[in-house]
């Protein structure tokens, strides 16, 4: 009877994690995808308590009990204290753990079972675990530091790092093969070294600019990580779930791929990033040209048609909410505003509908890159709002740049471009901007929710 409710639990949990997906793929529906994912889980957790728990020693309880409030409590600080511009960090750490518990699952499986006794096809199932898990752990703490700027973001270029990879990935089948012969915990631990290895080199190797495929591509082997301690624990939840986490994810880092116009396939391999080319950052552009709020808001309150592209900049200066009353008051006075949104600003995907939606900007007038590019010619004034990569012509124009093949939003085509921004420093990616010395462009410096507000004053 337990087991039955058990298992009918868990395909309300999945089905509730399905809805929830589906949820989140919309932003209307984002919040109600969120709350069903949360409903999903707290069903799955406690039936998997139940089920782990049926007829144990009360110590057990204790144990479990105890170790999930100090997780809980630990889970419950971070994600109060986390700035939004901190989520990126703060989510390839989460990646972490789950490659960690994999590996540690893998080796606890091996070691609790009899390994003389052992069928092939579990023995392959904790060597693809650890596998994986190891990969995940290794690659996200590479994408933590990078993403928190404790390392340089520039990518790792070793010679023939292809061939590094390939070679790993060779003798790591080689010792699955003894593994599975031998049932010997030696090819585990040789293995777990490689993969841990694999795992940092694999993501080391990947430019700053290219890191949101990395953060979606780590997300998507931590689904799998997940979906192979399932397996290793026969836990038909775990598989389900990781299988959702890493099918999404998987897409996700399809669509980005597509979005810099990079391929899926190297995205995997790893290693995809600069591939050689002079960095762009000391070439000389000539003068920018310095303006003031006063001067954007006469510019403003004439223009029949403003598109603003917000970057990471509107997220770190927490500008969305001023943006938004800007926003307002220009329609009142009968100026189009629209808004351009590049696939990768800000530092997590979706990072700007998010802010937006939080800011209750009408979701109709927020478009995609690729909605709003063959309209700028068109625009009178854009409002360029702490992005800088995403609005970087160099991607177009200079083959040597280190972001070069990523489409951009091409706000130099429109009549006037401003750029909030508090200097000249270049945007993540670590290479200049020529947008800024255009002709047609000049510079707002300061801190982008302060400027805002200073326009809305003056208008
Ligand atoms: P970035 O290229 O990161 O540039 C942001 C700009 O905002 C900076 O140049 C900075 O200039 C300015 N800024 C920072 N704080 C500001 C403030 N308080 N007020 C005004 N301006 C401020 O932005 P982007 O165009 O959004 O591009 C995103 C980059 O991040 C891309 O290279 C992308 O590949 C990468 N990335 C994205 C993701 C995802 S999933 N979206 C994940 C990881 C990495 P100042 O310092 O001069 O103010």
């Amino acid at each position: 009877m337990d087991l039955a409710l058990i298992q009918a639990a868990y395909i309300i949990a999945g089905l509730l994690f399905i809805l929830s997906l589906a949820g989140l793929s919309k932003h209307e529906t984002a919040k109600d995808g969120n709350n069903l994912g949360m409903i999903g889980m707290l069903i799955a957790l406690v039936a998997t308590l139940w089920l782990a728990l049926r007829g144990a020693d009360p110590l057990n309880w204790l144990s479990i009990a105890t170790a999930m409030a100090i997780g809980a409590l630990i889970g419950i600080w971070r994600a109060r204290r986390v700035e939004m511009t901190a989520m990126p960090e703060l989510i390839a750490m989460l990646h972490s753990f789950v490659g960690a518990a994999a590996v540690l699952v893998g080796f606890n499986t091996f070691l609790a079972s009899d390994a003389g006794a052992s069928d092939g096809v579990h023995l392959v199932e904790i060597f693809l675990g650890v596998f994986i898990g190891a990969v995940t752990f290794t690659g996200s703490v590479v994408a933590y530091l990078k993403l928190a700027a404790k390392i340089s973001g520039r990518p790792l270029m070793l010679p023939a790092r292809h061939w590094l990879n390939l070679f790993a990935g060779i003798i790591s089948l080689g010792l699955m093969i003894w593994f599975v012969a031998s049932h010997s915990i030696v090819p585990l631990g040789i293995m777990t070294a490689i993969a841990l290895a694999f795992g940092w080199h694999l993501v080391a190797s990947i430019g700053g600019g290219d890191m949101p495929v990395v953060v979606s591509m780590l997300n998507s082997y931590s689904g799998w990580a997940a979906a192979a301690a399932g397996f290793m624990l026969g836990n038909d939840l775990l598989i389900i779930t990781g299988a959702l986490v890493g099918s999404s994810g998987a897409y996700l880092s399809y669509i980005m791929s597509k979005a810099m116009n990079r391929s899926f396939i190297s995205v995997i391999a790893g290693g995809f990033g600069q591939d050689g080319g002079a960095p762009t950052g000391d070439v000389d552009y000539g003068e920018h040209r310095e303006t003031n709020p006063d001067e954007v808001a006469d510019l403003l309150v004439h223009a029949k048609s403003v598109v603003i592209t917000p970057g990471y900049g509107m997220a770190v200066a927490q500008a969305q909410y001023p943006v938004a009353d800007l926003t307002a008051k220009l329609r009142e006075k009968g100026v189009d505003v629209r808004f351009g949104i590049h696939p990768v600003a800000g530092r997590l995907p979706g990072h700007m509908n998010v802010l937006l939606a939080e800011a209750k900007v009408p979701y109709d007038i927020v478009l995609e890159m690729d909605e709003i590019n063959d309209d700028l010619p068109e625009t009178d004034v854009v409002l360029v709002i702490g992005a800088n990569d995403t609005v970087n012509p160099a991607a177009e124009e200079d083959p040597n740049s280190p972001i070069a093949g990523m489409p951009v939003l091409e706000v130099w085509n429109a009549k006037d471009v401003i750029v909030f921004k508090r200097s000249m420093a270049a945007g993540y990616a670590g290479v200049q901007n020529p947008l800024f010395f255009r002709e047609n462009s000049a510079m707002l410096f300061g801190d982008a929710k302060d400027r805002v507000e200073d326009i809305i004053k003056s208008l």
